[in-house]
């Protein structure tokens, strides 16, 4: 790279990084997600790399471009990504969970099409593994991790009880009820928790809150 040597503050860290929504099957022509884009993990996956990282970036589906000098491995349902985060975060350095992970399943994917019947149908879910609740318990190889929380109120107290109870190093908080930030959307507002400390980002466009939170990432970890 062309950086000098402070611009690359993750020279021989490795990262990993989840990205976009999950999807989860009900039959074999339906499934239940959600509107994440991608872009928020997808400019850390950027970040990161430029910063010197070699990273990893675990993507759900997404209609972006792999960023350049980036390892993507491409799922759908939580489950594969939990499998693919796990794997990838016992030789990492850094996670950063940044996908929208449905929070459930159906009971029981149908095998073929489910025909429609009466006036109304009632499906059945199961909670999904909390993907980065595992990889914060991790007792081996356990990366500084990351998470991300997007709420509609009460954001600060959600995130510091996300930051809590997944037992992560920090957490990037995004208030959802702000028309045109945050899901599906270019521009986002942050607000980082540690146990200790917080930092309040201006709206920005996601690449470049992507730089930010991959720097503040770096200084804590030295
Ligand atoms: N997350 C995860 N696995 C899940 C659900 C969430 O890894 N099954 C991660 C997200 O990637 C994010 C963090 O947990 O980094 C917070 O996600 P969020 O949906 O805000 O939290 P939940 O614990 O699912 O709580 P809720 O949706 O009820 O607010
Ligand atoms: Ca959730």
């Amino acid at each position: 790279s062309t950086l000098l040597p402070a611009a690359q503050p993750l020279l021989g860290k490795v990262v990993t990084i989840t990205a976009g929504p999950t999807r989860e099957a009900l039959d074999p022509v339906r499934y239940i997600s959600n509107h994440s884009s991608g872009k928020m993990g997808y400019g850390l996956a950027q970040a990161a790399q430029k910063m010197g990282a070699t990273v990893n970036l675990i993507s759900g589906p997404v209609k972006l471009n792999a960023p350049s000098n980036v390892q993507v491995s491409y799922v759908n349902s939580a489950i594969e990504m939990r499998d693919e985060a796990i794997r990838l975060a016992i030789e990492s350095d850094i996670f950063i969970g940044c996908a929208a992970v449905a929070d459930y399943r159906a009971a029981d994917i149908a095998e073929q099409k489910i025909k429609k019947q009466g006036d109304e149908m009632t499906l059945t879910l199961v909670k999904n593994p909390d993907i980065i609740a595992e990889v914060a318990a991790l007792t081996k190889d356990r990366p500084y991790t990351v998470g991300f929380a997007a709420e509609t109120q009460d954001v600060e107290q959600y995130a510091r009880g996300k930051l809590k109870n997944k037992k992560l190093d920090m957490i990037c908080a995004n208030d959802v009820s702000q028309a045109g930030l945050g899901f599906n959307s270019d521009n986002n507002a942050l607000t980082l928790f540690w146990q200790d400390d917080q930092v309040s980002l201006p709206t920005s466009n996601k690449n470049e809150l992507a730089l930010t939170v991959v720097k503040a990432i770096a200084s804590k970890l030295d």
